[in-house]
């Protein structure tokens, strides 16, 4: 029961808070420079991480309604959510068998069959080829064999996770460690999906790396969050996956929901501890996903995807805005005008740093660039990286997930 953990992790922070302490990493990390800007380690990222691990694509919310459809364009790869009528969520390729055409232009919508523009075959929405055009012309062909390529996929928590490779052996499990579970806490299967924005970053390792530390807060984000915000992170571990909590406990500061600031909790017996305050804070999804939570116009949470773009030093993120309930009238006015201000920081403040640091670093003479004791959430993340890249095999992969879901242990916050 993820309730029994998230009290575990909010006793620890609690404790952290009143003490005025945090935990650190063993030692200071030294990631190679040319992590941010090597092309080729960027392409051996898209086949080793993207094409191979469950990636959070969407929020069960997204495709809601009979026959509701989602595409996108992730990794290179063109995907195509699908809901049935039946409930099942599918994912597939999305590329006629005919040709490779892709098949689905509209970002999202509801409709149970899809026909390809280019010679007219029509597929199902549960992948099958329904009908080849001018068939008789064409010939005998197994239709049963020419659907859409399927792809792994996993609903759960209310979230989906894809795998971009038709023939993946991947273990979801295994990946997940439980993470699903604790992410459960939020309901997400009964939220509503409100809106995407969707914006250019640099690569996507230097903008992820920003949502992992909160070092930064306080300088970069002094006329934002405030240069009193908190400048220290907690980090939980779940397989690759990172929970980031503020270890400080401030009244009535503006980064309480999104940074995990426990205060109002604080004082209270742990049987009044509600779970919307215990899931404050930042939900980190690897390989390139963050889940924060706000309070503008009603309870909500920003889905920030940082997505490789079609060069290493390009990023797509898209933030995924869900609330507990749809907002309307001023708490419409109020949510939008939290997503602009999201959008605003991002954009001038973490990639504007990104954007500098692209600039400057490939021509600098920086061979490595040292990650604090204070960083843990960015030393653990560069290091499933580097052993995700180097796993030869989606066994390999599963040995390695399944052994650091073993080691979980909760609160870990100073494992490596
Ligand atoms: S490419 Fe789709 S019908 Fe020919
Ligand atoms: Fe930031």
């Amino acid at each position: 029961m993820s309730r029994e953990k998230l009290v575990e992790i909010a006793r620890h922070v609690i404790d952290h808070g009143k003490a005025g302490t945090m935990e650190q990493a063993d030692d200071i990390y030294r990631l190679p420079a040319s992590s941010y800007y090597d092309e080729a380690l960027f392409e051996k990222e898209l086949q080793g991480i993207f094409h191979r691990v469950p990636l959070l694509l969407a929020a069960s919310g997204e495709l809601a309604g009979d026959d509701a459809f989602k595409t996108m364009e992730v990794a290179g790869k063109s995907v195509l959510l699908t809901r049935g009528r039946d409930g099942q969520l599918r994912a597939f390729m999305n590329a006629c068998t005919h040709r490779g055409v892709t098949l689905v232009g509209a970002e999202c919508g509801n409709r149970n069959r899809f026909t390809c523009r280019y010679h007219g075959w029509t597929f199902a929405n549960d992948g099958r080829l329904l009908a080849i055009a001018a068939n008789d012309d064409y010939g005998d062909l197994d239709r049963s064999a020419y659907g859409l390529k399927q792809l792994p996929v996993r609903e759960s928590a209310g979230l989906i996770w894809v795998v971009l490779n038709a023939d993946s052996t991947i273990d979801f499990d295994a990946f997940l460690a439980g993470y699903d579970q604790m992410l459960a806490a939020f309901g997400f299967d009964q939220w509503d999906y409100v809106s995407t924005r969707t914006f250019a970053g640099p690569n996507w390792k230097i903008a992820y790396d920003g949502y992992l530390e909160y070092y930064h807060i306080p300088v970069l984000h002094n006329a934002t969050f405030g240069p009193d915000s908190t400048k220290r992170g907690l980090y939980y571990g779940w397989g690759p996956h990172q929970h980031i909590k503020a270890p400080a406990l401030q009244d009535g500061y503006a980064g309480t929901e999104v940074l995990g600031y426990l205060q109002d909790i604080a004082d209270k017996p742990e049987s009044e501890w509600d779970l919307e305050t215990m899931t404050y804070g930042v939900w980190t999804v690897f390989p390139c996903t963050s889940i924060a939570s706000f309070a503008g116009g009603g309870r909500g949470v920003m889905m920030s995807q940082i997505l490789p773009g079609a060069t290493v030093g390009e990023s797509v993120t898209n933030q995924v805005y869900l609330m507990e309930k749809a907002p309307v009238g001023d708490d419409l006015v109020e949510a939008n005008r939290q997503f602009d201000w999201f959008q605003e920081v991002v954009m001038t403040e973490d990639y504007a740093m990104g954007y500098s640091i692209q600039q400057s670093l490939p021509g600098s003479g920086i061979d490595h660039l040292p990650l604090g004791r204070n960083e843990l959430g960015n030393q653990r993340f560069h290091q499933w990286c580097a052993k995700v890249v180097a796993a030869q095999s989606d066994e390999d992969l599963n040995a390695l997930f399944r052994a650091a879901a073993q080691g979980v242990g909760i609160p870990n916050a100073s494992a490596g």
